[in-house]
C-alpha cells in the first residue's frame, strides 16, 4: 500500500503496525490488507467515474468485481464506498448476499450459470443477470417466469476488442468463450425483449484486464454503440456496461494512467459515439476488481533457504519462502511480475539478483522471478511482496496439501483476521478416506 513506511528499526509498517508484529501474531505466509487504502481506492474510482459521467451529462454505477477477492469484510468496505458487487458463481453470490449487499446492487455473470444458480439469483432479486449466450436467454426468461418476476438483464457482447496494458487488438471476432458476437447483438437483444419476464437494461462488454489507458475501452464502446443505437430505436435501453480491467502497478516499471483520466477518456468516447449515432448518452456502468483491491494487499513470507546458483555471467540467488504458487498462482500462471523487499530490517549490503521461489514441488513455483535484493538476505528474514490484493487469495489452492493462509486487515494500528487461515486439520478433515468408517469398509 502507498502508506507503508519503515520505522526507526527499519521494519516495514503498514497502517500503523510493524509487519514483524503481524508475522509473530498470525504467522507467515500471511495476506495483509490495508483497509483504509482499499476503502479509499473504492471511493476514488467511484468518484472518478461519477465525475466523468457527469461531464457528459449522465450517471454511472460501479460494481466491484468480486472475483478479484471476495470476503464479507471486503464486500462491506466496497458497498460502504457506494459500489455494487459483481459476482459470477453461486458461491460469490452467497458471499455478497451474506455480507448484506442490497441484491438490487448485485450483477450476476458467468458463461455457464446453472439453472439452480439462475433461480437463486432471480429469487434473491439481483439487479441484473448478464446473459452470456443465446441459450441463456430462455433459461433466464423461464426461471423469471416460474418465479413470477421480471428479471433485468444485460447482454454480454464480444466487441472483438481484446486489451491488455498499452495495447489492444481489434478483430472481427475475438476467439474466446464469453459473450455473443457483435453482429448478433441486435437480434438477441430483440429476442430478450420478446420475453415478458425479461427487461433489457443494455449491452455489456469486458475487453480484458490490467489495462493502462482508455484506448481499448473507447474502441470497444464505439463498436457497441451501433448496436446500442439500433436497439434504442426500438425501445428503452438505459445502460451501457463497459466492464472492468483497469490496471495497477505491480513493479516500478508499471505506470498506469490515473483512473480519472481513463474515466474521462471513456466517457468522451461514449459521448462522441452517441452524437454520431444520434442517441442519448446512456447511463454507464463499470466493474473494476483489481484496481480496487490489488494495491491494498501485500503478502508476508519468511525466508527458509537461500541458495546461489551459477548462471551465465554470474549468480542467481534462490530465496525460498514458506508459501508460493498455492497463495500466489499468478507468476506461474501468467508470468506476472511482482516486487519483493526485506520487510523485517534494512540492509546496506550490495544488491544481488534474486529469485523468490516457493515451497512447492515444482520448478515453476516462483513468486518473484527477478529482483535485486540485498546480498545478505538470509533465513529468517521476512519478505513482503507488494500488490497481492487481487487474484491471489481468490486463486489460492492447496497444492501439496499446503493450507491457505489467513487474511488480516490492518487499520489505524489495529489488525484483525478477516478470513481465517486453513490448518492441516481442515484439509485432513475433508479426506473421507481417512475416516475410521471408510477404513473399516475397505478392510
Ligand atoms: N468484469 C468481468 C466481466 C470480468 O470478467 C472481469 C475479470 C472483471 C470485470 C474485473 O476485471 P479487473 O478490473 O479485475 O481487471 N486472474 C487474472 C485476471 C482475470 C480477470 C477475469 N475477469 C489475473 O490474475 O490477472
Amino acid at each position: 500500500p502507498e502508506r507503508a513506511h519503515r520505522d526507526a528499526d527499519g521494519r516495514l509498517v503498514v497502517a500503523g503496525i510493524a509487519v514483524t508484529e503481524l508475522a509473530e501474531r498470525f504467522g507467515t505466509p500471511l495476506y495483509v490488507v490495508d483497509e483504509s487504502d482499499a476503502r479509499a481506492r473504492a471511493a476514488r474510482i467511484l468518484a472518478a467515474f461519477e465525475a466523468a459521467a457527469a461531464s457528459v451529462g449522465t450517471t454511472v454505477t460501479v460494481y466491484y468485481a468480486g472475483k478479484a477477492f471476495l470476503s464479507g469484510a471486503i464486500v462491506r468496505w466496497v458497498t460502504d464506498a457506494g459500489l455494487g458487487v459483481d459476482v459470477c458463481t453461486g458461491g460469490e453470490l452467497a458471499v455478497a448476499l451474506a455480507a448484506g449487499t442490497d441484491p438490487a446492487r448485485i450483477g450476476f455473470h458467468g458463461n455457464n450459470k446453472s439453472v439452480a444458480e439462475i433461480e437463486r439469483a432471480v429469487a434473491a432479486g439481483v439487479g441484473a443477470i448478464i446473459i452470456d449466450s443465446e441459450v441463456e436467454i430462455e433459461r433466464v426468461a423461464d426461471a423469471a417466469a416460474r418465479a413470477g418476476r421480471v428479471q433485468r438483464v444485460r447482454l454480454r457482447v464480444n466487441s472483438g476488442v481484446h486489451a491488455s496494458t498499452h495495447e489492444f487488438l481489434a478483430t472481427a471476432h475475438e476467439d474466446q468463450k464469453f459473450g455473443v458476437s457483435l453482429d448478433r447483438a441486435v437480434e438477441l437483444g430483440t429476442r430478450i425483449r420478446s420475453h415478458a419476464s425479461l427487461e433489457l437494461l443494455g449491452l455489456h462488454c469486458h475487453i480484458g484486464s490490467q489495462i493502462f489507458d482508455s484506448a481499448g475501452f473507447a474502441e470497444s464502446a464505439e463498436r457497441l454503440l451501433a448496436a446500442h443505437a439500433e436497439l434504442s430505436a426500438a425501445g428503452p435501453l438505459p445502460e451501457l456496461n463497459l466492464g472492468g480491467g483497469f490496471g495497477i502497478a505491480y513493479t516500478s516499471a508499471d505506470d498506469p494512467t490515473p483512473i480519472e483520466e481513463i474515466a474521462l477518456g471513456i466517457a468522451e468516447a461514449v459521448a462522441s459515439g452517441c452524437r454520431a449515432h444520434g442517441v442519448a448518452v446512456p447511463k454507464l456502468a463499470f466493474e473494476p476488481g483489481r484496481s480496487v483491491i490489488g494495491p491494498a494487499g501485500i503478502t508476508l513470507y519468511t525466508v527458509g533457504t537461500v541458495k546461489p546458483v551459477p548462471i551465465d555471467g554470474g549468480w542467481r540467488h534462490y530465496a525460498s519462502v514458506d508459501g508460493g504458487m498455492s497463495d500466489n498462482a499468478r507468476t506461474a500462471l501468467y508470468g506476472a511480475d511482482y516486487s519483493a523487499r526485506i520487510a523485517s530490517r534494512v540492509s546496506d549490503a550490495p544488491p544481488a539478483l534474486f529469485r523468490v521461489a516457493g515451497r512447492h514441488c515444482e520448478s515453476g513455483d516462483i513468486v518473484v522471478d527477478a529482483e535485486y535484493l540485498p546480498h545478505d538476505v538470509a533465513p529468517g528474514d521476512l519478505l513482503a511482496v507488494a500488490a497481492t490484493g487481487a487474484y491471489c487469495w481468490s486463486l489460492a489452492n492447496n497444492y501439496n496439501h499446503v493450507p491457505r493462509p489467513a487474511v488480516v486487515a490492518v487499520r489505524d494500528g489495529v489488525a484483525r483476521v478477516i478470513v481465517r487461515g486453513e490448518t492441516e486439520a481442515d484439509l485432513l478433515a475433508r479426506d473421507a478416506g481417512l475416516d475410521a468408517s471408510d477404513a473399516a469398509e475397505g478392510a
